[in-house]
């Protein structure tokens, strides 16, 4: 029997539908949105779909085994909630949901499920150049890690600015965003920040209808002594991208918008190797693929939720760090 996927929210879900219907062994079988418009140009991509524009028709239908949910951020804790009681399989984007009390019970209801698959598309992990610094970092090859900085450079301010994202009774754009690259650290150093401090600021949204910070800065310190940099720039004239810095005693990789660079030596004259995979390389719905695959036994899951919800206890961390103005010990969930 094949799988009955149901996709809730049709801006990156078109991404996620398109992904079930290429996979094998599933079936897109329901698509919603509240815009009429939205679900009828993506229904024309799959005419053998039901449509809803009520996303509970969908969560609680008893031929649905997988639910994408791709709604407004606010609307996730709830639907993945549904989604678990009815006994589905989940996948939902990032962020998972707006507060750490949420987050708390979300976790409770999947652990008491070990037989339904729960995932986030924290895509990044799919990247060929991330995977290709993995193995790098693997090796050995950069040495003692010590030091890791990225930067969530957004691009895209009219999103926050004139979208749903700053009329969300909060909008955190380092739960929304930042925790890409959270997660992306703490899958690279294989271990856990304790501590972060972090300062934010609205300078660049201060004089629109956005209410929350644009810009956070935060430092993380890892439990090894490995001390890493992770700002979340929702305001920066640049286009969408992630600076990625790491550096160990035997090398440094820095990722650039053109080649990744390799250093293995301190020399001007010293060129670094080039790393060319592609950047980021992947589709949005790459990664739901791979949560198929995980359903059906034939692939192991690139993120675990364990590693979910580390990520999301470290950005909640950071939003209270700022709130409080002083370092705050990370509380996973
Ligand atoms: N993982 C990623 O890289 C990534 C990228 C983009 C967006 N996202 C996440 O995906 C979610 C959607 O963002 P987007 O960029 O697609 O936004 P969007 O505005 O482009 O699309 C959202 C769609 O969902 C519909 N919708 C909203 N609430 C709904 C509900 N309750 N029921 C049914 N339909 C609903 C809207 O009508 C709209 O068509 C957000 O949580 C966002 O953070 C993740």
């Amino acid at each position: 029997m094949p799988l009955n996927i149901g996709v809730i929210g049709l801006g990156v879900g078109e991404a996620h539908a398109r992904a079930g219907a290429s996979h094998q062994e599933s079936v897109v079988t329901y698509l919603c949105d509240i815009s009429k418009e939205r679900l009828g140009q993506i229904a024309a991509q799959h005419p053998g779909a039901a449509t809803t524009t009520d996303p509970g028709a969908v969560l609680c239908d008893p031929a649905i085994d997988v639910v994408v949910i791709a709604s407004y951020d606010d609307n996730h804790y709830e639907q993945t909630m549904i989604a678990l009681k009815n006994g589905k399989h989940v996948f939902v984007e990032k962020p998972v949901c707006i507060f750490a009390h949420e987050a708390k019970e979300l976790r409770n209801e999947i652990e008491r499920r070990p037989g339904q698959l729960f995932f986030s598309n924290l895509i990044l992990r799919l990247s060929a150049r991330f995977m290709r610094l993995k193995e790098l970092i693997e090796q050995g090859q950069l040495g003692e890690l010590y030091a890791m900085e990225g930067d969530y450079n957004y691009g895209r301010l009219s999103k926050i600015i004139d979208g749903w994202r700053g009329q969300q009774a909060f909008y955190s754009i380092v739960n929304g965003g930042g925790v890409h690259l959270i997660d992306q650290m703490l899958w690279l150093a294989g271990e856990r920040i304790n501590e972060v401090m972090a300062y934010g600021s609205n300078i660049v949204t201060r004089d629109t209808g956005f209410r929350y910070n644009d810009y956070v800065s935060s430092l993380l310190s890892f439990r090894s002594g490995l001390i890493g940099k992770m700002a979340a720039n929702f305001g920066c004239v640049y286009p969408h991208f992630h600076p990625f810095r790491v550096y160990g005693d035997a090398g440094t990789f820095i990722n650039n918008r053109g080649d990744a660079e390799l250093y293995r030596s301190c020399e001007q004259e010293e060129k670094p190797d080039l790393i060319s995979d592609s950047y980021p390389g992947v589709d949005k719905g790459d990664l739901f693929l791979n949560f198929l695959d995980t359903i059906t036994g034939d692939a192991k899951p690139v993120v675990t939720r364990d590693e979910i919800f580390d990520s999301m206890a470290v950005c909640f961390a950071i939003d209270e760090s700022v709130k409080k103005g002083g370092p705050v010990t990370v509380e996973y969930l």
